[in-house]
């Protein structure tokens, strides 16, 4: 059967906290004008569902579902997007939201994709960020927590599609 979770890196309380903090940084750094809160698909799908409602000014959300080619647990770089946000992203403040950033070279591919429908300003927003990431050409300008370099699950991240729904974040074993 499956890994069984090790350790708890981060609770649930601290977790909250956390998103909370998140919350307003983010309100605070757009004062004005359209924000589209966009959800990088799968694994961000519970930290985006906390994170906008910490967020206290108009927003609207859409999501990206990208696949890298192949299915190993190392990044390929190599991304096609499955799903492109109906939304219009010209002129409007951009902010991606990640569950985890790890060599970069996901974001690295999708933000050339995005810059190119000629947002206002795009940003990345990523729940962990494991800083191994020296691929990664643009700032994370938002980050919960610098994740040690283990192998994370819960909270949305996954390994082989288990693991979302554990509250937590925890590493395997
Ligand atoms: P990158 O392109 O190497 O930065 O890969 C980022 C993606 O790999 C994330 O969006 C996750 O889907 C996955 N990933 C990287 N590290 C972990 C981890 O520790 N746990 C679960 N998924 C991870
Ligand atoms: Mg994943």
């Amino acid at each position: 059967m499956g890994r069984a979770v090790k350790r708890i890196v981060y609770s649930e309380a601290q977790i909250a906290a956390r998103v909370h903090e998140l919350g307003e940084e983010i309100t605070r750094f757009y004062p004005d004008g359209e924000l589209l809160v966009l959800g990088l698909l799968k694994g961000s799908f519970i930290f985006l569902s906390d994170l906008v409602r910490q967020i206290r000014r108009s927003l609207q959300v859409d999501f990206l579902v990208a696949a890298s080619y192949g299915d190993g647990t190392v990044s390929s770089g190599l991304v096609r997007l499955l799903y492109d946000p109906e939304t219009t992203l010209e002129g409007k403040h951009i902010l991606l939201v990640e569950d985890i950033v790890d060599t970069g070279r996901t974001l690295n591919r999708l933000l050339e994709l995005l810059q190119q429908r000629s947002p206002r300003s795009l940003e990345i927003c990523a729940l962990l960020h494991k800083h191994i990431a020296d691929e990664l050409r643009y700032p994370t300008r938002f980050v919960g927590f610098d994740a040690p370099n283990e192998f994370l699950v819960g909270y949305g991240l996954d390994h082989a599609e288990n693991f979302r729904h554990i509250p937590y974040i925890a590493s395997l074993q």
